[in-house]
């Protein structure tokens, strides 16, 4: 279990201090603002949507190294999936950041099980969340009108 920790502990360096998929996405579709209300870091989602697909997204912010590497790793995950899989995702990370610390995450949200590691800290866990529901607020209007866009 410690390996798995470290493992966890590197995922999260390396997504905080080379985030993926950073910076603003001139055609974004939608922009969406996050704040998170215990500390008033910021960071402003980028995501251009086609079809009901993200076609393509991107995040800006200064927020702490759990926000970072968040924000890093949901842009990677969910950059080209269909919308409708990215709402499953945010159900899936909102299930793990809530579990009991004891709780094994599923096997199948990969490297985003780096996540789980913030439920130590409670008051973390609004850090590693506030990029997903950034993605929410942003794809879930989609949602409704996917077949309109
Ligand atoms: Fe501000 Fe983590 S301390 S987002």
């Amino acid at each position: 279990m410690d390996e798995l920790q470290d493992l966890y502990r590197q995922v999260i360096l390396d997504h905080n201090r080379n985030p993926r998929n950073f910076g603003e996405l001139p055609d974004a579709t939608r922009v969406v603002a996050g704040v998170n209300p215990l500390c008033g870091d910021k960071m402003t989602l980028y995501v251009k949507l086609d079809g009901g697909k993200i076609e393509d997204i991107r995040f800006k912010g200064t927020g702490c190294a759990i926000s970072v590497a968040s924000s890093s790793l949901m842009t990677e995950r969910v950059k080209g999936t269909p919308v409708t899989a990215a709402l499953e995702l945010f159900d899936k990370i909102h299930d793990l950041l809530t579990a009991p610390e004891d709780q094994e995450p599923p096997a199948d949200l990969d490297k985003l099980a780096a996540l789980a590691g913030v439920r130590e800290y409670p008051s973390r866990v609004k850090c590693a969340s506030l990029a997903w529901h950034a993605l929410k607020s942003a794809v879930a209007e989609d949602a409704s009108n996917v077949t309109t866009e």
